[in-house]
């Protein structure tokens, strides 16, 4: 396992991964697990923030008392599939920026195309979060990275919920200075691209499109 891969083993975190993975599970179901996932990962990804010292006054008395300093964090979706991540995360960091990358993974050659690129300004002020379920190749992750680093933000960490070994290999090979945190680490990539066992098509299952 490259070095900088956090693997969230949280039982929490397992236990809804689980239910997610069964392929009778409803959409519904499917949206609200990943949602409560995407909170659970963002206090674990965000575990590391600074914090300063404010005065404020309780019924009692005045006191000094952390708050998280700035509001510089922008998550960087990966379309489609990050929405479903974003949701939970925002209830978490409400205030966060967000920015969009579409990516598609052309079916023949699994290399990632880009779309769609927007971010908000003043990137360098900002630590990125990026999101994308699963991280299969590597191939859209690390064009995902490569693209973001042009917009040059403080920081870069990319979530996601299941990698395939290859796929996290290739991506650390392109970006070792990005620290991955991922739920479940699968047993491989399947001719066509997916993880397995894995949970199927991300996008497919969190909009109902199949
Ligand atoms: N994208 C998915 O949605 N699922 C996989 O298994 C691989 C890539």
């Amino acid at each position: 396992m490259p070095a900088d891969v956090h693997h969230l083993r949280h039982p929490l975190i397992q236990h809804k991964l689980t239910l997610m993975r069964e392929k009778d599970r409803s959409t519904h179901s499917f949206r609200r697990l990943l949602g409560e996932i995407g909170m659970l990962m963002a206090y674990e990804v965000t575990r590391d923030m600074p914090t300063q010292l404010i005065e404020i006054e309780t019924p009692l008395e005045k006191m000094q008392s952390p708050v998280i300093e700035g509001r510089k964090t922008v998550f960087v979706s990966i379309m489609r599939a990050g929405a479903g991540f974003l949701d939970g995360m925002l209830n978490v960091i409400p205030g966060a920026r967000i920015g969009h990358i579409g990516l598609y993974r052309d079916p023949k050659t699994l290399v990632a195309v880009e779309y769609y690129f927007k971010m908000p300004a003043d990137m360098h002020e900002r630590d990125a979060i990026v999101l994308d379920p699963m991280l299969a190749t590597g191939n859209s992750a690390t064009a995902a990275v490569d693209r973001l680093k042009e917009a040059r933000p403080k920081s870069i960490r990319f979530v996601c919920l299941l990698a395939a070994p290859e796929g996290l290999a290739h991506f650390h090979a392109n970006h070792p200075d990005v620290p991955v945190f991922v739920a479940a680490i699968d047993r491989q990539l399947n001719e066509h691209g997916y993880i397995v066992p894995g949970l199927g098509d991300a996008g497919d299952r969190i909009f109902g499109t199949k």
